[in-house]
């Protein structure tokens, strides 16, 4: 052995949510960038990830934000951007991805979550590196991340259809899986 440490080690569950808000922005800034099939594609490929991200926020990281002296107000006002973000998927969902309302609706949808993130990056995990040590931290990012990985988001493969919002499903039932996922996790 050269001794060499594994920086992933040391990485706990603000540097994995961290890492998946660039995914998250990153993709956010894609949808519009295509159209059709693929605008389709990228925008299932967004709400995938949002679904295991935001169900992963409210199950492993907002207990111990709330478990920190200054957590709940702050634990509060995340969770209701994120429900306002849920209404509004929910809304997407039913346009078609090249029309004008969902251009609109999706701007709008966009910089509130790229806000929501910014506010947590700022008012949140600041809280949780505060008052919570780092064994804390890393063990909640080992949760996050093996519920991630068994959070069945998408429907089994053999569920095609020729419309892809289908295959996606709505992020309602996705949120339904994730939950059953880290519920058991
Ligand atoms: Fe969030
Ligand atoms: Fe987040």
């Amino acid at each position: 052995m050269t001794g060499v440490r594994e920086t992933t080690d040391a990485r706990d569950v603000v540097d994995f949510l961290l890492d998946q808000h660039q995914q998250i922005r990153g993709l956010l800034s894609d949808v519009l960038d295509v159209r059709g099939p693929e605008r389709q594609r990228v925008f299932d490929e967004v709400r995938e990830l949002l679904a295991r991200h935001e169900t992963g926020e409210e199950m492993v990281l907002r207990p111990l934000t709330r478990k920190t002296p200054d957590g709940s107000p702050v634990a509060d006002a995340r969770f209701a951007e994120e429900n306002e973000a849920k209404k509004v998927l929910a809304r997407l969902e039913h346009l078609d991805v090249d029309g004008a309302e969902f251009e609109s609706t999706f701007t709008g949808f966009r910089l509130s979550v790229v806000d929501h993130a910014a506010a947590e990056e700022r008012d949140e995990f600041p809280l949780l590196r505060r008052d919570h040590d780092a064994d804390t931290l890393v063990r909640a990012r080992g949760r996050l991340e093996r519920a991630e990985k068994m959070a069945p988001t998408h429907p089994h493969p053999s569920a095609r259809s020729t419309t892809a919002n289908y295959v996606a499903g709505p992020f309602a039932a996705m949120l339904d899986r994730a939950r059953d996922a880290f519920s058991g996790s």
